[in-house]
């Protein structure tokens, strides 16, 4: 059995639909039963991993854990994994992310920090583990779904910054081949995911725009602006700012360069990001 965290977010869903395509016996964690509005056939229960209670029931019988520092962050993630050790679960497949780089820049970014504390909590349990180091998301671009909304202008210090988005469900198929493993293929291995080109932000927008039907383009904002922005209560202004300076370095090259590991993986091409905004056209609309 394979416990999914954060099973009704953008990559849980996902995964939980693939892994009971597979035949799998599923426990999808999420904090409201009632509204997570989840497959049947998953077994589904309720879990703040916020709380301070144990852990240790929600993995019984568990041979596997879908980690993601989405569910309820970083404390809540070491804990799980003390309780996976516990509950007897062999292995976990981290959610982990792309700006984890093995250097000590890791130690000068808030992603790469809290994701590379994330792997080392893991390795040192003693559990298989697979590390998926995805970035960066398509569904990123769902930040700029009021604005396209209401004017189609989406506001941006870096039009020209170039990402390589990866499909939610191209993270969620890997996810799903590490989970089921049977072979040890993936048994303590790190895959870099991503989409399976380079794109502006002016392109994406675009992409958008032909999906909805509807014209859409960027307009330059300042950095200061962007950041007060995207901060809020989770997410200190110091690291958006990080971050926004991070992506002003890709206007002339990607951060990241385009990896084939999803279809090494799943053996299909990872999906377009053309397709993924015809996926979500509806959020956009
Ligand atoms: N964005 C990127 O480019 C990027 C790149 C690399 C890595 N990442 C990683 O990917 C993560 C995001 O993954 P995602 O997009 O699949 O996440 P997501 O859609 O934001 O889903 C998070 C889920 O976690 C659950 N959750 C939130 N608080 C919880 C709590 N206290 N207890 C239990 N569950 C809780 C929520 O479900 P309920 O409301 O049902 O409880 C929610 O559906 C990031 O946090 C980061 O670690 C992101």
């Amino acid at each position: 059995m394979i416990v999914v965290t954060g099973a009704t977010g953008n990559i849980g869903r996902s995964l939980v639909a693939r892994l009971l395509e597979e035949g799998a016996v599923v426990r999808a964690l999420t904090r409201d039963p009632a509204r997570a509005g989840l497959p049947d056939r998953a077994e589904v229960v309720r879990a703040d991993l916020g709380e301070e209670t144990d852990l240790t029931p929600l993995l019984t019988d568990a041979d596997a854990l879908f980690l993601n520092l989405a569910a309820g962050g970083g404390e809540a993630a070491s804990r799980l994994i003390d309780a996976a050790a516990k509950a007897g679960v062999r292995r976990i497949v981290l959610n982990s992310s792309l700006s984890v780089t093995d250097t000590p820049a890791d130690e000068t970014n808030f992603i790469a920090r809290n994701h590379a504390a994330l792997e080392r909590a893991v390795r040192d349990s003693g559990l298989e583990w697979t590390f998926l180091r995805g970035g960066n998301y398509a569904t990123n671009a769902l930040n700029w779904a009021p604005a396209v909304r209401e004017s189609g202008v989406v506001r941006d210090p870096h039009p020209g910054a170039q990402g390589v988005p990866v499909h939610e469900a191209d993270l969620a198929d890997v996810a799903a081949v590490a989970l089921l493993d049977d072979t040890g293929t993936h048994r303590n291995q790190t895959y870099l995911l991503t989409g399976p080109e380079s794109l502006t932000n002016a392109q994406q927008v675009a992409a958008i725009g032909e999906a909805i039907g509807r014209p859409t383009r960027m307009e330059q904002i300042s950095e200061d602006e962007a950041a007060e922005a995207m901060s809020g209560p989770h997410f200190p202004i110091e690291a958006a700012r990080e971050l926004i300076r991070l992506f002003g370095e890709s206007v002339d090259a990607p951060l990241f360069p385009v990896s084939d590991a999803v279809e090494r993986l799943t053996g299909r091409p990872a999906r377009p990001f053309a397709q993924w905004a015809r996926d979500h056209a509806g959020d956009f609309s």
